[in-house]
């Protein structure tokens, strides 16, 4: 694996890994890399001929008073789990090279952004879409992946995508990856570090009430007591804060107050001590035939 961190070395890197028509597909991170992180490169691997990988964890995304200065940072591990999983090209721009003295321009994608986490991290999504192109527009990807879990940002790049006619990746080589969970079904995040013991048990209800909430409204139950009895179980279990519960169109993140038997999301963003977990679930309309499923999932 060969690891770069100008854009120099990386425009040569790339034009090497390309050469003879190759395909190359891109996994963007901010590092702290698990077992999530790892499945989207395997998974990349399977869509492209190259893989790379980003590590850069943007300051632009980060509020005042949010984690930057705490989120993990374990380059010379990431690197080590890249390299043994057969990553092609590790890119680690410095802030300085990512965002350079001047630097003003941002990308925003008003209605996708201004919800969800947009309402609870102003300018997040913003921070997200305007590195996200960066990292396109530097890596020139013919396909991107992304996790699932983080479904809004997903919805944002998808759309900026399409709306600025981006080629390197088109909108529909952006993929979307599964959540992947720990066995006890907490989605698996970088940020799941912060979590104590007694923190990390009782997190695990956020998962069990998810999945209740979604066999509910299969089972045609008003969503609106639906999600008010999600979040009572997130108190009782010692959530501190519930920033939202809400079913939303999968696609266009429309609020939902009954589900219309399309494709929907049920999205949830709860503080338990000093993290703040999201997490989302599908419901999808074939599930309306056999309800019962969805408590397997
Ligand atoms: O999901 C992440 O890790 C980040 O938001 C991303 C997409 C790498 C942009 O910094």
């Amino acid at each position: 694996m060969q690891t770069v961190s100008t854009r120099a070395d990386l425009g040569k890197a790339v034009s090497a890994l390309k050469s003879g028509g190759k395909t190359l597909a891109l996994v963007p991170t901010m590092g702290a890399l698990h077992e999530g992180h790892m499945t989207l490169v395997r998974q990349a691997r399977a869509h492209a001929d190259r893989v790379a990988v980003s590590i850069f964890v943007n300051p632009l995304q980060f509020g005042a008073g949010e984690d930057l200065d705490a989120y993990p940072r374990r380059l010379a591990q990431d690197s080590r789990l890249l390299a043994e999983a057969g990553v092609d090209l590790l890119w680690t721009p410095g802030v300085a090279d990512m965002y350079p003295e001047g630097f003003v321009t941002t990308v925003s994608v008003p209605g996708l952004d201004g919800v969800l986490c947009g309402a609870h991290r102003p300018g997040h999504f913003d921070g997200v879409a305007t590195v996200v192109l960066k990292l396109f527009n530097q890596v020139r990807p013919d396909v991107a992946l992304f996790g699932e879990k983080d479904w809004q940002q997903l919805t944002v790049i998808r759309r900026m995508a399409r709306d600025l006619d981006l080629a390197f990746p088109s909108a529909d080589a952006i993929i979307g990856v599964p959540t992947v969970r720990e066995l006890d079904g907490l989605a698996m995040s970088s940020r799941n570090r912060y979590l104590t013991g007694i923190e990390r048990a009782r997190a695990t209800v956020l998962n069990r009430a998810m999945r209740a909430a979604i066999g509910a409204i299969l089972h045609g139950q008003p969503v609106g007591a639906v999600l008010e009895d999600l979040a009572s179980a997130l108190r009782d279990a010692g959530f501190d804060r519930i920033d939202y519960a809400e079913l939303r169109k999968s696609e266009t993140l429309e609020h939902l107050a009954h589900w219309d038997g399309g494709a929907a999301r049920l999205l949830v963003a709860a503080h338990i001590g000093r993290t703040r977990l999201i997490d989302n679930m599908a419901i999808e309309p074939a599930m309306a035939l056999v309800p019962e499923a969805a408590g397997a999932l």
